[in-house]
Parts: structure tokens; sequence; C-alpha cells
């Protein structure tokens, strides 16, 4: 497998965005390493910290291989949002490829303090592992909310953005520009519930880019429900790696409930558990299309 550096600079130099999907158990890992491999594109598997408990590091690491063999596709393992410098080494220890330190909740001081330590860390390993930093204030969590409000002092500040990257070293950079964890659920007139997020402040992805340049690979957090015309023009502005968790988390849980109140007496996992993935697949699929990472694997 090309090192994940060459996989994420590939996607930079040729302008698509590499899909981050979040997972935590056999069904989603299958889900959207089928679809990748349908697809022919560079996948990103994450899992945050809670995910990361739930399967076990090191258990992930391996199913992740036994499916990279099998299929032959590059599958990056990424730590999500990892809180503290012990998460990171967790990570580390049982074979990621890259990490994700979220310092967000710091001051600019702290933040870049701590992101150091990390990225000097996991460099003196010398192993190749991609370093996330994240700068600015990202709202919600991977769920439904009824509403969130983005202020202006939670976007990420292009000038500190560059600070921060010379200060610290990471390869990628998590961005706040209007873009919230999860899903606003609306009630629409006519069919029931609705899904739309606020739209992006691009102007502010624009200004970032200006003063990163390609210093630094650029991330987009809370992607699900984000309109689809933004992701696009953000990828065209520099976006290279889009994370996915809630419209994966709403595939599974709805199909799942379906199935089991339209099959009342069907308990076999085997038979309950493919309608499930196929829904995960959808929506895998229709995020690799839209990041234009289609193919990317001959790239
Ligand atoms: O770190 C994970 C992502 O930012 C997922 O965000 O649940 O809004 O897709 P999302
Ligand atoms: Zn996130």
């Amino acid at each position: 497998m090309l090192s994940p550096y060459k996989i994420l600079k590939s996607a930079q130099l040729n302008h698509y965005a590499i899909g981050a999907f979040n997972a935590c158990n056999l069904e989603l890992i299958k889900a959207i390493v089928i679809s990748a491999h349908r697809l022919k594109s560079s996948v990103i598997i994450a899992t945050s910290e809670g995910e990361s408990e739930f399967i076990g590091m090191r258990k992930i690491r391996k199913i992740i291989d036994v499916w990279q063999e099998e299929l032959n596709i590059p599958i990056i393992l990424h730590l999500d949002h990892g809180h503290s410098l012990e998460k990171i080494k967790e990570a580390i220890n049982s074979g990621y490829d890259s990490v994700h330190f979220d310092g967000s909740s710091l001051c600019l001081e702290d933040n870049i303090k701590t992101t150091k330590k990390v990225v000097n860390y996991v460099k003196k390993k010398n192993s190749g592992i991609i370093v996330e930093g994240e700068l600015g204030y990202l709202r919600g969590s991977s769920e439904l909310h009824s509403g969130v409000e983005i202020k202006e002092d939670d976007l990420t500040d292009p000038d500190e953005a560059l600070e921060f990257i010379e200060k610290t070293g990471v390869d990628s950079l998590a961005v706040a520009i209007g873009n919230i964890h999860g899903i606003i659920k609306k009630q629409s007139n006519s069919s029931g519930l609705k899904y739309r997020n606020p739209h992006l402040y691009l102007s502010r992805l624009k200004q970032i880019k200006e003063k990163v340049e390609d210093k630094v690979f650029l991330v987009l957090h809370g992607g699900s429900g984000t309109p689809e015309g933004d992701i696009k023009k953000a990828i065209d502005l520099g976006i290279i790696k889009v994370n996915i968790n809630t419209e994966l988390r709403i595939a599974f849980s709805n199909t799942l409930r379906k199935i089991l109140k339209e099959k009342k007496n069907e308990i076999v996992p085997y038979r309950i558990m493919p309608a499930v993935i196929d829904a995960v697949e959808k929506v895998v699929m229709e995020k690799i299309k839209l990041f234009g990472s289609v193919n990317s694997i001959l790239k």
C-alpha cells in the first residue's frame, strides 16, 4: 500500500477528497470497504475514542489488515478526535496509520503546545503516521439535533491557522468553517423529517487556503447533512479529507429498526444484517462519488 502521506498528497494534487468514515463494528467496516473496493477508491476508516473502546484498537487493526489483503485497496486506519497523548499512544501502539489530536477546546497557546507534543512523539517513531490537528470550534456531536447556532468566533482564523501549522508541524488541519457535527432535523410540510445543515463559510476556507497553501492537508469534519454543493466547492478550495459519521449511523439504525419491525420472527443475524450493510453502502458510495475519489487508487 502507498504510504498514508502519499495517498493524501495525491488527493491534494488531483483535487479530490478522501472520505473518512467512522466505524465500530464488523457490519460498518464491511459496508465501507466493499464500497471503496467497488469504486476503486482510497478510504479512511475512523474510530472515535468511544468507537475505539467498543471494537478494540488492536482488533480493528487486524480486521482491516484482512480486508486489505483480500481486496488490495488502500485503507487508512485513523483515530478520530483523540483528546489525550495517552489515547494517541494507544492508537499508535495498536498500529493505526493516522491520528487526530483534537485540542480545539484549549486556548491557542495550549493547543499548539499539546499538539506539538503529539507531533514530536509521533515523528520520533519515524513511521509515516499522519498527525491531524484541529483549530476552531466545531459544535454538535454525531447525532440528530434540533438546532445548532454557529458563531463567527467559532471559525478558524486564517493567521492562527498558519501559526498553528508552522509551530506544530502537523500534516493535516481540521478547520471550523461553519461545519457542525451531526445533522439538524427539520420538520417539513409534506414528507415528514428533512435534514439540512447550514451553509459553509466558503470565503473563510478560501482565506485559510491562501494562508496555508499546500503546506498542510485541509480536513472538513461534520460532513453529514452539509449541502452537497458546498462540499464540492470546499473540495475545489482545497479540502482533501471529509469526515462522515452521522449519516452512516442513521442508515444503520433506521434500517435495522425497519427490518426488525417487518420480520418479527426473524432471529438470524446473517439474515437481518445484509439489508443494514446495503443501506450503509449506499451512503458511502454516494459520498465517494461526491468527493471525487472514484478510481483514486489508480492515481
Ligand atoms: O469526526 C467525525 C466527523 O466529523 C463526523 O461528522 O457525524 O457530522 O458526519 P458527522
Ligand atoms: Zn469530527
